[in-house]
């Protein structure tokens, strides 16, 4: 939530800010905001809305600098209004961007008010500008300021603040919230995420819990949580292709739909033989395996769909129970911990606050160990977890998780089998399953072959306001998965029931409206489905149906009838997902909505 940029360098900085704040859209995009510290103050733009108004400000007015900070903002206190965006300023003197939340700012901002300061905007950021301003005043440095003030904070924090009268240097921390550094040639950066500096630099620098950073044109000083100096070391970013450019695709949300074929490839690649799961993906301590007894899998969001998936594998193949939970209940009960369970995260990002919150509570319990399934190599729930399982996804920039989605899925697949070959699961089986996942990301692209059927098919969802998804079995998560995709980016109200569950309610809503979207396996619970299905016909539902041909059902009357490639069970939720995805896609374009950013939401959700 929020994203973050500063810079400073022997040239002009306004652009490169500008640009990196277009890069970190993806983590907010209510209003936006940039200061720039010259000869003549510090002074800034902002604008309501996306990055594309702080351009236009800049071409009317512009600013120019070596020394900046910028911000795009995902409002938490305040509405998106001017005044609310980011930078906030300290008089003339100080300005500072900030991601994150300050639980405290009420009790700070009393105390402030008291000093003689004025608030200009209802956010909870505006206290630490005027704090490190009242620091200074004390006569401390601006590094000084900076860390006597963050002490003060109780929260969740990336920021960066720069001085009117110094203009060798800015200073940026963080505690709860990403930031790196990014290391240039007489220049340096800081930023949210790596991807908003890749036009300037692929070297980097990932801070720690409580650091504080001083940075100028020359050089980057590290400050610990307890003010002592430390070195870092530089990382060098390695994906071949910038994934902040959306090629021949309108959204990134295609894009990274059509990228799954290869994603897939790129997640199986290294775990898989011939004939069984390399359990030396799991690092060089795969020891915990044959211990496993019990599997707890927290996550948020369409992370969370894929645990629920994860549990019919884990105690279908494994024979041992599995608990899946949302992160933001997990984290705020007593939770029991069974001897020898595995606490096994989900995320895209790795920087989801209830997620990360989860895990650090896990630390605390009797858990046999953490693992993370997570798309970023260098965020903090990748460094925090015991162990990890890279999903190899690539950046995901559309806010409607897709490819994340199907990595994961094949990552727990990896890990399902991987805890069932030590829980007994028959060598020949585990070869089978090993087969079947080779073939997979050729089922993918088999699926993908729908889009031009499903883009007529979304039409008749131009003018609809509500539908239900069904599934049984493991395929109700994916129903899940595909209503909260069309919720999100088409702003069309969708519920997911388990079929079976119908009758006990949600069928008083079906009517001539209602479409119904009914997810087909082709598995020992077809015939019930096939039930279902007539329960909603006989009521006059607008059934969608997603199955193989071999089901008999694409010629039954009154059904819109979507081919799915016929593929082993095991895949069936994965494969099932594309067409999900595809529908939920064209119909936020037929409705016009924001595809890639859609309202009110953020890629990241790095605040509780
Ligand atoms: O980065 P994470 O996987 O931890 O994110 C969790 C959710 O915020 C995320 O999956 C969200 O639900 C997506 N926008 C769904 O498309």
């Amino acid at each position: 939530m929020c994203g973050i940029v500063g810079a400073i360098a022997r040239r002009n900085v306004s652009k490169i800010l500008l640009e990196g704040l277009s890069r970190l859209e993806y983590r907010g995009y209510d209003s936006a905001g940039v200061a720039i510290n010259n000869d003549e103050g510090v002074f800034g733009h902002r604008a309501v809305g996306k990055v594309q108004g702080l351009r236009d400000k800049f071409d009317a007015a512009p600013l120019d600098g070596t020394v900046g900070i910028a911000h795009t903002r995902w409002a938490t206190h305040g509405k998106p209004t001017e005044l609310n965006a980011h930078p906030h300023f300290s008089g003339n003197d100080l300005a500072l961007v900030h991601n994150g939340i300050i639980e405290n700012h009420e009790e700070l901002r009393a105390g402030l008010k008291n000093q003689g300061y004025v608030f200009q905007s209802e956010t909870d950021t505006e206290v630490i500008v005027h704090l490190i301003h009242s620091a200074l005043q004390s006569g401390l440095g601006l590094l000084q300021a900076v860390q006597t003030s963050l002490n003060k904070l109780e929260g969740a924090f990336a920021i960066a603040v720069t001085q009117k009268d110094d203009k060798e240097r800015f200073i940026a921390a963080r505690k709860g919230s990403p930031l790196v550094v990014g290391v240039g040639i007489e220049e340096n950066f800081v930023a949210s995420d790596q991807l908003a500096l890749l036009h300037v630099t692929d070297q980097f620098i990932f801070l720690e819990e409580g650091d504080v950073v001083e940075v100028t044109r020359d050089a980057v000083t590290v400050y610990d949580l307890n003010g002592q100096e430390q070195e870092r070391p530089v990382s060098v970013f390695n994906h071949h292709v910038d994934a902040t450019d959306k090629g021949e695709f309108r959204h990134y949300m295609m894009k990274e739909i059509y990228e799954q074929p290869s994603v897939i490839s790129a997640c199986l690649e290294g775990r898989i033989s011939d004939k069984k799961v390399l359990t030396s993906c799991f690092g060089a301590d795969s020891a915990f395996l044959k211990d496993v007894e019990n599997v707890h899998i927290i996550a948020c969001g369409t992370s969370y769909h894929a645990g629920l998936v994860a549990k019919y594998w884990i105690e279908d193949l494994a024979g041992i129970p599995c608990l899946v939970e949302v992160a933001s209940e997990y984290r705020y009960r007593k939770v029991a911990v069974p001897k020898n369970t595995l606490f096994l995260t989900l995320s895209q990002s790795g920087e989801t606050a209830d997620t990360l919150a989860a895990l650090r509570m896990a630390k605390e319990l009797n858990y046999l160990t953490t693992l993370a399934i997570c798309n970023v190599p260098s965020s903090t729930l990748v460094r925090e977890s015991d162990l990890t399982l890279l999903t190899n996804a690539g950046a995901e920039i559309g806010v409607a998780s897709t490819k994340a989605f199907t990595t994961q899925l094949t990552a727990l697949l990896i890990t399902s089998i991987a805890i069932a070959v030590e829980n007994g699961l028959p060598a020949d089986k585990e070869e089978a399953l090993v087969q079947a996942m080779k073939e997979l990301p050729a089922h993918v692209y088999a699926a993908l072959k729908q889009d031009a059927h499903i883009k007529e098919v979304s039409d008749k969802f131009a003018n609809k306001h509500h539908s239900l998804f069904l599934g049984r079995g493991v395929m109700f998560p994916i129903a899940l998965e595909g209503a909260l995709k069309l919720k999100e980016i088409s702003y069309i109200h969708a519920e997911a029931y388990p079929a079976g569950e119908l009758k006990h309610g949600p069928l008083a809503l079906v009517d001539e409206h209602m479409p119904i979207i009914t997810l087909v396996p082709h598995n020992d619970l077809l015939d019930k489905l096939k039930s279902n299905i007539q329960e909603v016909s006989a009521r006059g539902g607008e059934l969608f149906v997603f199955a193989d041909r071999d089901t008999n059902l694409d010629n039954e009357e009154g059904i819109t009838f979507t081919e799915v490639p016929k593929v082993p069970q095991i895949l069936e939720p994965i494969v099932h997902t594309i067409p999900l995805q595809l529908l939920s896609y064209h119909v936020a374009v037929v409705k016009g909505t924001d595809v890639d950013q859609p309202r009110n939401l953020a890629k990241s959700v790095t605040v509780e």
